[in-house]
């Protein structure tokens, strides 16, 4: 069994003269040793998944290998560094620096590092989605629509939405229904996307550059699916931190800046219209989130529908 240093630190107190720990997640600690001066983080998938949380790790570890020699057009633009795996423990080297969300929250100047960070994440993302085109399509489309109708359902369950209520349940799933028709949602061209593209999934070291962390939904998919949930959840932090600030130029800058590096996509209004598909979804999952106050939730479900409509 795999004792924490934490642990080991309360049952053999000489060790803390040594060592300092942070915790900077639920199941993330950076542990630093004060006399090499040297430091790593290291990720308890027993803290994150009861089932099976070795395999879990092992996964993670090895989606992070198929990964490591991408980089944006910078080769700062990069894949965090897998140390080592033991049993359920994922060690990662210690990258100093903001999430995007830090960033996010700073006060915001037009022009400044939230849109130098901005670019770096979709540059990034860009030379991650030209990296693998398997040559057998697959279609995720009837997944996400299908997960979107139960993202529906459990917001109704939770009483974020009601058919009594401003935004009704039918209104939304009919919203979703009208895209299902259009045939750009199908027609992609698959590639190795992050997964899971957070605004806390992202790091930027103080020295320059950016960081993508967090690789266990890595797979192959629609690259506007990346696009899309990024898009949701930069358009999210930027409500809650700065209320007053239009989010769109950013995002329109972001998907801006994607284009410019990526050559994955020659239709260009029709990758729109799947990121703005899964942005609305993106928005849906955000508004299921408990931690946050009832205004928030439906602020996020409005956000969705309004994505939904604008990219008819
Ligand atoms: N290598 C690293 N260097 C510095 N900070 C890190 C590193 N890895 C993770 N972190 C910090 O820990 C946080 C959580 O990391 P990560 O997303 O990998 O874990 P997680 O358990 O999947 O968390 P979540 O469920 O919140 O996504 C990051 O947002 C970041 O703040
Ligand atoms: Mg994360």
């Amino acid at each position: 069994m795999i004792v924490s240093l934490p642990e080991l630190m309360r049952v053999y107190p000489p060790l803390a003269a040594c060592w300092e720990v942070a915790q900077l997640a639920r199941a993330v600690f950076l542990y630093r040793n004060k006399v090499a001066g040297s430091s790593e983080v290291v990720k308890f998938y027993s803290l994150k998944t009861k089932t099976d949380p070795e395999t879990n790790a092992a996964h993670e570890f090895d989606c992070i290998n198929r990964v490591r020699y991408i980089h944006g057009s910078d080769p700062s633009l990069r894949p965090v560094r897998a140390v080592t795996r033991q049993q359920s423990l994922l060690v990662l080297e210690h990258v100093e620096g903001r999430t995007l969300e830090e960033v996010i929250a700073l006060p915001y100047s037009r022009g400044g590092v939230l849109e130098a960070c901005l670019q770096h994440v979709a540059d990034f993302l860009a030379a991650l989605h030209s990296w693998e085109r398997p040559s057998r399509p697959k279609c995720p489309f009837e997944e996400s629509h299908a997960y979107a109708r139960n993202l529906v359902i459990k917001l109704q369950r939770s009483s974020t939405i009601s058919t009594s209520g401003p935004i009704r349940p039918e209104e939304l799933l009919s919203a979703f229904e009208h895209w299902s028709d259009d045939p750009s949602m199908r027609a992609f061209r698959p590639a190795l996307i992050h997964g899971d593209p957070t605004t806390t999934n992202f790091l930027h070291p103080r020295s320059g550059g950016m960081v993508a962390l967090d690789w266990e939904y890595l797979t192959t998919g629609d690259p506007a699916a990346d696009v899309g949930r990024l898009m949701a959840e930069v358009s999210h932090s930027l409500k809650l931190h700065h209320p007053d600030l239009d989010p769109s130029p950013l995002l329109e800058s972001l998907l801006a800046a994607y284009h410019r590096t990526s050559d994955s996509e020659t239709d260009r209004l029709g990758f729109h219209r799947r990121a703005c598909f899964h942005q609305a979804i993106g928005s849906l999952r955000i508004a299921r989130n408990e931690w946050l106050s009832p205004e928030a939730r439906s602020a996020a479900v409005r956000a969705a529908l309004a994505v939904l409509g604008g990219g008819q």
